[in-house]
Order: C-alpha cells, then structure tokens, then sequence
C-alpha cells in the first residue's frame, strides 16, 4: 500500500518512458485528460459503447485514469486494501485500465496469477510494460476478452469502476457468475451517472439498464460485508 500511496508503482516515471514524453509535457497531458476524454466521445452517433474504448479513446484514456489515480490515491488505496483482504488464487481483472490494480495482485503472495482484460490495446500494452519493469509479468496475462483466458473458473474477480461503461451491465455480472463457483468472491463498484457537467458522457445512466442490473445483481449475488469501503462491495454466488 505505502509503494502505491508513495509513487502509484512508478505510474509517472512508466508514462514518461512508454509515451516518450518529458515531465513538463507529462504535468500537461495529465491536467488536461478528463476533459480531453470527455470532449472525445461522440454522443448519440456512437451505435456501439465498446467502440468508444477499442477504438476512440487511444492514449487518452490511459492519462485520464492516470490522473484519477493520482489525485484520488487514498480511494484507490482503499480499494487495494479491499483487493488485499479477499484476492486469493486465480483472479481476473475485468477493465483493468492502468493496471493498478492486477499488479498489486500480481504482487500478493496469495495470488496465483493474474488474468488481465481490457478492450484496449494501448491499455493491455502499457500494462504488459509495467509488469516488466516492476517484475511481476510471469504472474499476468493479458487478454481482449475472458474467454481469451481460457479458464472455466476464477476464484476472484475484481471489476472496479467498468460496469457503468458497458452497455449492459447486467449482463455482464451474468458471465461472471458464470466464471466463480461458490468459493469465489467478486468485487464491484460503479457509477451510473453522467457527472453535473456531463463530465462522463460515456457512463451509462439509462433507468431501465440499471434497474435490470440490480435485479440481476439481487438475483445471483450475496453481498459479503467488509468495513473498508463502502462504495465497492464483495459478492458470493447465492448458492
Ligand atoms: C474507468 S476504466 C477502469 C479501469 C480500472 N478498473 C480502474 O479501476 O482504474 C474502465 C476500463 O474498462 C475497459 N473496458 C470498457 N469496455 C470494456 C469491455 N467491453 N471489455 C473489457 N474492458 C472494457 C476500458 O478500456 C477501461 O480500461
């Protein structure tokens, strides 16, 4: 936890190298990324969401949760710790972004191995650089979708901050019950809501959507209660 409080496992000095970009330019492109990523996105003409992540989005994405990460490091310290407490075995990070969460794993004793998912090419590649200079990457594996993992059961999920970015979320939470049997734990958080300012024009926010997506929740999962953060939540497969 200190490492990732002290420098986010070395997020700055990684982007400076993997982008080619010096420190004042860095400073920049992180000040300016929330809005370079919000004013990027198309609005309604946009038929499917995935497309905004696989092909939109380009580097952009990797300074937008970059800057989050670095700003908001003690919730997403929080968050580690909370990863920390149930991470066991095999564990899948679905929308792992900048990684930080699936190196911390990696780096967990209590983890077998890593598979992290993303849509994003920049993402899965910046990641795959990280591992390597912080020399963990035998513990990861890098896939565009779960099925590319090859693993019929996961004893963790981990899918912070994703849910609200898919088109249907629901359906999602469906696949990854598929994946735990009654061992597993899944962690999840979201956050259906556009921002005050349309800051997050690509959260989906749709009554319906969300409404199904509680249902489904209900219906599959058992919260386990944990006293860290009470924003993102463990589940067990009802049994
Ligand atoms: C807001 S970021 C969250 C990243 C990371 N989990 C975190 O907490 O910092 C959402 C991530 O989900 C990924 N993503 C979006 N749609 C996806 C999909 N259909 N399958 C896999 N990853 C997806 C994006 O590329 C992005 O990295």
């Amino acid at each position: 936890m200190k490492e990732f409080l002290n420098n986010a496992f070395n997020l700055k000095s990684h982007l400076m190298e993997y982008l080619s970009i010096k420190e004042c330019d860095l400073d920049e492109f992180l000040a300016n990324a929330k809005m370079n990523l919000a004013n990027s996105h198309p609005g309604e003409t946009l038929n499917d969401v995935s497309d905004f992540y696989s092909e939109i989005v380009g580097d952009r994405h990797l300074a937008d949760l970059a800057a989050w990460h670095i700003t908001s490091k003690e919730y997403i310290a929080d968050t580690l710790k909370l990863q920390q407490r149930f991470s066991r075995d095999l564990v899948l990070d679905f929308g792992g972004g900048i990684g930080t969460h699936a190196l911390a794993n990696a780096m967990s004793s209590k983890v077998e191995h890593v598979f992290f998912v993303d849509i994003n090419k920049t993402n899965r590649n910046f990641v795959e650089y990280r591992a390597k200079e912080l020399g963990v990457e035998k513990k990861l594996t890098f896939c565009e979708t779960i099925k590319d993992a090859q693993i019929s059961k996961f004893d963790t999920i981990v899918c912070f901050d994703v849910l609200e970015h898919l088109a249907d979320p629901a359906y999602q939470i469906d696949i990854f019950n598929n994946f735990m049997d009654s061992n597993s734990i899944a962690l999840f958080n979201w956050y259906f809501y556009k921002g005050e300012k349309n800051e997050y024009p690509f959260h989906i926010d749709d009554v319906e959507v969300v409404e199904k997506f509680f249902k489904t929740l209900q219906s599959m999962f058992l919260e386990v209660f944990h006293p860290i953060l009470i924003t993102a939540r463990a589940y067990r497969k009802i049994r």
